[in-house]
């Protein structure tokens, strides 16, 4: 079988601002396709560029589906309001059966997007290349999934499109062979990993891991405190009672009555009522009680869980849909990944003045597009959260503004602003942090082309100021951690 590979185009890079997208860039321009930092020949693959763009309609396709497709349950177009670039978006459910590897829980599948559109690149030097369509199709699973064809952001990789290369390009491409694809995808191995053993070792490894993922959600289930957290349903009243009226009113359009800027890209509001922040800490209390699997937020925490892994991933997709969307989109215009979030990695963390817990949290910025930081209690003293530069900027490691929590009101800021967390002094704090995510910006940068920090480094023209300084982050703590120190004892 010919061995192909016509997920090149998932390479792209992506504008870094609004501003930087040329007025001309809806026009069609010189076919750039890139293979990690390489640009290769379009000659490969441009059978199945020209397949897909002649013949496949996403969404008309749906109609001409068969009635029935085995595991198919639903299939639907979908529109991403928050895009730049997605039209031409369906959302597909695979219901697996006891035969799948993947089963015990359906699949949601978004098919289409930045693939069926224009795309365009940037580079530091703001020269600009218009981009061909994103051809084949993302195809991204809409939820965790641990797979060896499927990246953190739940994208499929190449292998997928193998199929429709081999037998000399002549398998058609359209919706319905898609679909059986997928199929598989969640059912077996691919072809090609059946004369693998270390592969296919893999594939069963991923596997397992996924099915305990998912045991473990269905187990919890069953003895959560709070059901109605694990509908997926953000009730409104569990919105602050402001927040509440300006939803009902029209979120983006009255969005100015409820968040302040607190300083530059950190914008602060009263997002939940005291009752949700109470009913989330008993949650996660709850969990805790158990002896069932858990994992810490990231490697900077030792307290802390990730609520995806508990089952209420549904709510925070939720929370990013219906709050981070919009307001990102508002508040970080010039952003142009800001309007592209789709996924999120949603976790608690615990700081605490007891022995074994975290006490604060060092200089970092986020694995995030944006985050959004809200309080959720407990009774504490200290535990601010301090704001320097952004990633790459040259003020970096200086100081900006420093957030005082407050139950209930969130801090909305890019993932790549530094922060860190003040020494809590007394009590023990909560928060719920959620990592909103674009997998567009994911890929491109997966694919090397851009940092997924987002900006080239600036030089830093002044020194740093101590309190921005990170001791884990920077090879250079010790050195001005040193002159700090010298300072200070000059002036005593
Ligand atoms: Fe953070």
């Amino acid at each position: 079988m010919k061995k192909f590979t016509p997920f090149p185009s998932i390479c792209h890079k992506l504008p870094v601002s609004i501003d930087s997208i040329p007025n001309d860039s809806k026009k069609r321009g010189n076919i750039e396709i890139h293979k990690g930092k390489e640009k290769i020949s379009t000659s490969e693959y441009q059978i199945l560029i020209e397949s897909l763009e002649n013949s496949l309609d996403l969404t008309s396709e749906i109609s001409n589906l068969p009635v029935n497709i085995p595991h198919i349950q639903s299939i639907e177009a979908i529109t991403a309001s928050t895009s730049l670039y997605s039209t031409n978006l369906i959302k597909v459910i695979i219901e697996p059966d006891d035969s799948f590897g993947y089963k015990l829980r359906k699949w949601p599948v978004i098919i289409g997007g930045l693939g069926t559109d224009f795309i365009f690149t940037s580079k530091a030097n703001y020269d600009f290349h218009i981009m061909p369509d994103r051809t084949p199709l993302l195809l991204r699973v809409a939820i965790p999934i641990s797979h060896i064809n499927c990246d953190d952001s739940g994208i499929i990789d190449s292998s997928f499109w193998n199929i429709f290369a081999g037998y000399g390009g002549n398998l058609e491409i359209n919706l319905k062979e898609i679909l059986f694809r997928l199929v598989s995808f969640f059912k077996r191995p691919f072809e090609e990993v059946d004369d693998d053993d270390a592969k296919r070792a893999e594939w069963y490894k991923a596997c397992e891991l996924n099915h305990k993922k998912v045991e473990t959600i269905i187990a919890y289930s069953k003895i959560s405190k709070h059901p109605k957290l694990f509908t997926g349903e953000l009730c409104l009243e569990w919105l602050s009672p402001l927040m509440r009226v300006v939803v009902e009113k029209g979120l983006e359009e009255y969005w100015n009555e409820i968040v302040v800027e607190e300083a530059s890209g950190i914008f602060s509001f009263d997002l939940f009522s005291k009752t949700f922040c109470d009913m989330l800490i008993e949650e996660v209390d709850s969990y805790e009680q158990t002896s069932l699997p858990r994992r810490r937020p990231n490697t900077m925490n030792m307290s802390g869980l990730i609520l995806n892994e508990i089952g209420l991933e549904a709510l925070m997709t939720s929370i990013l849909e219906l709050i981070i969307m919009p307001l990102s989109k508002l508040c970080f215009k010039k952003e142009a990944i800001s309007v592209d979030l789709n996924h999120h990695h949603s976790f608690v963390v615990d700081y605490s003045v007891k022995p074994g817990k975290d006490l604060f949290l060092d200089m970092h910025h986020d694995s995030s597009e944006v985050t959004l930081n809200v309080c959720l209690g407990r009774e504490f003293e200290g535990s601010g959260l301090k704001f320097c530069g952004h990633f790459g900027s040259s003020t970096v490691r200086k100081l900006q503004h420093v957030y005082n929590h407050k139950i209930g009101k969130c801090v909305l800021h890019r993932g790549k602003h530094r922060h860190g967390a003040d020494h809590i002094l007394s009590g023990q704090r909560m928060n719920l942090i959620i990592w909103a995510r674009s997998s567009s910006f994911r890929n491109s940068a997966a694919c090397g082309l851009i940092n997924p920090d987002g900006y080239p480094k600036e030089k830093e023209l002044e020194n740093p100021d101590i309190c921005c300084l990170s001791k884990s982050n920077d090879s250079d703590y010790e050195k001005y951690a040193f002159e700090s120190q010298k300072e200070s004892m000059v002036r005593e």
